[in-house]
């Protein structure tokens, strides 16, 4: 007889990167009142999302998810949400235009909190504390009280997160981002971005709509264009605050974590027998595993099996993240792995996690050029095995930071210091994030070319 799985399992499996709360009691009361609060996300959106990756899977969308590293407490405002969004949409438009396929748009937000970290602990001048590890668990300050972990800050976090929801569902379907606005997006633009090539693109974009409009296109079509779906994502690396966050949903019985609507295992949690794979197992939400250089073509299998036993179409996304310079050494093995297989997955690419450098100024940064390198490296890859890349994973703002070097701006090493804002890793900012939109959409308008010439 096979054991049903409970969203409790976890607990008795080594877990890593999670915090040992010192107040056992709190944290138990943290955990039953978070219980009882209604989930930010539904079964149904859900199972949406995982229609369109599965439609990313055969190359028939593609998967667009980018946000903060972190997501902050001090940082939480509208306008940051708004930003962020938009930015999020002027790729998405660069990105249609290019594949010609629907871009499925999933933020890193409303539950971005926890990180894994290199390190345990902290030494700064002698003094050693424990590492901070994202807002959600304890304090960025180099003091003992702010590293201490406080369970009362999953609340916060909640809190936080569900009024983000709550603005993203209304910018997604209240007129903001109705596809006759694609002009307005461009506020804030400076000359020397990709300004020309956006607005030349909203141009033909808006003809286009005039032509439609003109040739009567009827009110239900055009309705349909004035909204987009946005879906969230995180990292499920606190499963005291994703288990709470759990529910069964009333109308199918399958059970959902209610976090967000795609969750993801990191490069570092994800050990086949591990606390993260066994969360992650019984919730239906779409799942994104990192991959790394040190995933094995036998580990992978495993995990396939046991993240993805039904092979459902749309169930794992699998996140690419080498580097620049290792795409060709490392990817293959593992498409070569799920081909064995003959296993559903969509493949995305994150060029962020395996691009950090500290720079001559002290600071972790990234190059964009390696950033755009390990891009062009994925889709040389997928040409090479005739697989399919469905998706990009990045790490950006819609702020205009200055935390990854490079890009048209061109954004020095002596620069990092002027707006470099992030608490973890660094982002890409506007201009970078539509450059780098740019380059996707030349390499998707390629994949359509080889796909016609090969049918
Ligand atoms: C992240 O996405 O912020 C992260 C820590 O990634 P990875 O697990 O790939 O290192
Ligand atoms: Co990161």
């Amino acid at each position: 007889m096979t054991r049903v799985w409970n969203k409790s399992d976890w607990r008795a499996k080594p877990r890593v990167q999670m915090p040992d709360y010192p107040d056992q009691d709190k944290l138990d009361a943290v955990e039953a009142r978070l219980a009882k609060y209604p989930p930010l996300v539904f079964a149904g959106e859900a199972r949406r999302l995982k229609n369109e990756l599965a439609k990313a899977s055969r190359g028939e969308a593609f998967l667009l998810q980018g946000g903060d590293c972190a997501e902050s407490f001090a940082e939480f405002s509208a306008d940051s949400i708004r930003e962020t969004f938009k930015v999020m949409l002027q790729m998405a438009v660069v990105l249609t235009y290019g594949a010609k396929v629907p871009v499925v748009k999933v933020g890193r937000m409303a539950g971005q909190f926890a990180k894994p970290r290199s390190a345990p602990t902290e030494v700064k001048n002698g003094v050693e504390l424990p590492s901070y590890r994202g807002d959600i668990i304890n304090e960025l300050d180099f003091t003992p009280e702010a590293r201490n972990p406080d369970p009362d800050k999953m609340l916060q976090a909640y809190t936080q997160a569900a009024a983000s929801l709550n603005l993203l569902r209304a910018f997604s379907t209240g007129g903001f981002a109705d596809i006759q606005r694609v002009h307005s997006w461009t506020t804030g633009f400076a000359e020397e971005d990709k300004a020309e090539q956006y607005r030349a693109l909203s141009n033909r974009i808006s003809d286009a709509l005039s032509f439609m409009t003109a040739a009567g296109l009827d009110s239900e079509s055009v309705d349909a264009m004035s909204s987009v779906s946005f879906y969230t994502s995180h990292e499920a690396l606190l499963l005291e605050y994703e288990e709470a966050l759990t529910r069964v949903d009333s109308t199918t019985g399958q059970i959902i974590a209610g976090s967000g609507h795609m969750l993801w295992i990191g490069d570092r949690t994800r050990q086949p027998d591990g606390a993260h794979v066994e969360f992650c197992k019984g919730v239906i939400n779409p799942i994104g595993m990192k991959c790394g250089p040190s995933m094995t073509a036998e580990d992978l299998k495993v995990l396939m099996a046991s993240l993805n036993p039904e092979n459902e179409p749309g169930r794992l996304t699998l996140i690419a993240r080498f580097g620049a310079g290792q795409v060709t050494e490392h990817l293959p093995r593992l498409i070569e792995t799920v081909r064995a297989e003959g296993a559903n997955v969509v493949w995305s690419c994150d060029p962020m996690h395996g691009n950090t450098i500290k720079s001559a100024t002290g600071y972790k940064t990234r190059p964009f050029d390696r950033v755009l390198s390990e891009v062009r490296e994925f889709f040389a890859v997928h040409r090479e095995y005739g697989t399919i890349p469905g998706g990009v994973h990045f790490e950006m703002t819609g702020q205009d930071v200055t935390e990854c070097t490079g890009g048209v701006r061109a954004v020095t090493d002596e620069d990092l210091s002027d707006r470099y804002h992030t608490a973890c890793d660094p982002r890409l900012n506007a201009s970078q994030s539509l450059e780098l939109a740019f380059l996707v959409a030349e390499e998707l308008s390629n994949r359509r070319e080889a796909s016609r010439a090969a049918g």
